[in-house]
């Protein structure tokens, strides 16, 4: 069986798969008896070995295609820069929607220039490379150019920041499921992400989310793994590193345990999936929620416990051939989003153990600039302080001391979209 296209590299393996013994009823000798010979449809005595020969099963010979993509060695490459020591990914691929909805918050309308003068604001923070290894672009920015008119990706490649692509097409209602999501993106995917590659982008995104108020049932979990197998595998074909997120979103009342336990059953769905599809492990990144209590749950969770359910997740469930594990701020505060990353990094991890923050990473510096050209400078330096934290925090060298108790305010919006 073919499981994926045969680049000139594949190798085919054959495998013959013994013949299986006839049920009991089926072995000829059942059918020796005497009233049966009578009958004239059976053969007559002297054509038995003949007909028992033809009847014979013959052995199953199977194809199997030990994957080996025509990409694999760049593939590998690139996860190892974007997960090097210090550094982790900026998310900065807000749809137009919800860049929107920033722009909004600090009086700015939603134009293609005030977006533009946004990212390159954020793309343009001197220095950014030495702790941004990854930018999450959304289509726009791929194509755009900053203020000044240099391709946003040169600029990037400039700063020693691979550029990133979110490839999938956002979240719809999911029939029959408990007023669940599923995520699209997979009709023309192969040929979009050749078009991103050719634009120089060398990692994907895709995000679906689990909803644990919502359930999450066995139809959604089921759904968001499949589509992040079938993504992954896809994007690995067409040279991009694919980044797997599958968000448990913070919503809910639920405690720390309940987390834990849905956050389980949704990474075995994922990688027994991922498997099936012959994803090649070493060439992929994660982006993993944290394990915490609901947003509305009463009993908060210290960094040092959110550290070890996440960890203890981890170990159980990703194999260590995968090279980073990013993990999303979801609407923690700055601060919170800091600390506990600090905290999963006081000890060696068998992965890269970092951060793809967007809120995380851009809320004050966003409030900071306020749309104003004079604020720019500020603006950036707001940036890079959030992006040395969280280096710091990547190494496990971070505290909190002298953080603006802006940075600890938590950014949870219910029904998030992204
Ligand atoms: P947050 O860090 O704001 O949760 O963003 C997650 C994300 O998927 C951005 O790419």
């Amino acid at each position: 069986m073919l499981f994926r296209s045969c680049k000139e590299k594949a190798c085919v393996k054959e495998r013959v798969v013994a013949p299986c013994s006839p049920l009991p009823s089926e072995k000829p000798e059942a059918m020796a008896s005497a009233t049966l010979l009578k009958s004239s449809f059976l053969p007559k005595k002297s054509e038995w070995g003949a007909t028992r020969q033809a009847a014979a099963p013959k052995p199953v010979t199977v194809s199997m295609v030990v994957r080996a993509g025509a990409y694999d060695d760049e593939l590998v490459k690139t996860a190892k820069t974007i997960a090097s020591p210090g550094r982790g990914i900026l998310a900065m691929d807000e749809s137009n929607a919800t860049c929107g909805k920033r722009l909004a918050s600090i009086g700015l309308e939603n134009t293609e220039a005030n977006r533009q003068a946004y990212r390159t604001l954020l793309v343009t923070a001197p220095g950014l490379g030495q702790y941004i290894s990854g930018a999450i672009l959304f289509e726009e920015t791929l194509y755009q150019s900053t203020v000044d008119g240099k391709k946003i990706v040169d600029i990037l490649t400039e700063q020693k920041i691979v550029p990133g692509i979110k490839v999938d097409k956002g979240l719809v209602p999911l029939a029959g499921s408990n007023n669940e999501s599923w995520c699209q993106g997979l009709d023309g995917l192969a040929s979009r992400e050749a078009a991103y590659y050719q634009q120089g982008a060398r990692f994907a995104k895709w995000r679906t989310v689990v909803s644990i108020p919502n359930g999450p049932s066995e139809l959604a979990v089921k759904e968001a793994a499949w589509g992040l197998a079938r993504y992954a595998a896809i994007s690995q074909d067409n040279g991009l590193v694919p980044i797997v997120e599958p968000e448990i979103l913070l919503d809910g009342e639920h405690g720390i345990d309940r987390t834990f336990e849905v956050a389980q059953k949704v990474w075995a769905e994922t990688f027994f999936y991922m498997a099936e599809n012959n994803v090649m492990f070493e060439g992929i990144l994660l982006k993993p929620s944290m394990v915490t209590p609901g947003a509305e749950c009463k009993d908060r969770a210290t960094p040092e416990q959110v550290s070890d359910y996440t960890l203890k997740l981890l170990h159980r469930r990703i194999p260590p051939a995968v090279p980073g594990i990013m993990f999303l701020s979801g609407g923690q505060s700055e601060v919170e989003a800091t600390q506990n990353l600090n905290a999963m990094n006081q000890g060696p991890n068998p992965w890269h153990v970092s951060f793809s923050y967007a809120r995380a990473l851009q809320n004050t510096c966003l409030k900071t600039w306020g749309g104003q050209p004079e604020n720019v400078k500020a603006a950036q330096d707001a940036l890079l302080l959030r992006a040395k934290a969280n280096s710091l925090a990547q190494l496990g060298k971070y505290t909190s001391d002298g953080e603006a108790a802006e940075a600890k305010e938590g950014m949870f919006v219910k029904n998030y979209v992204y």
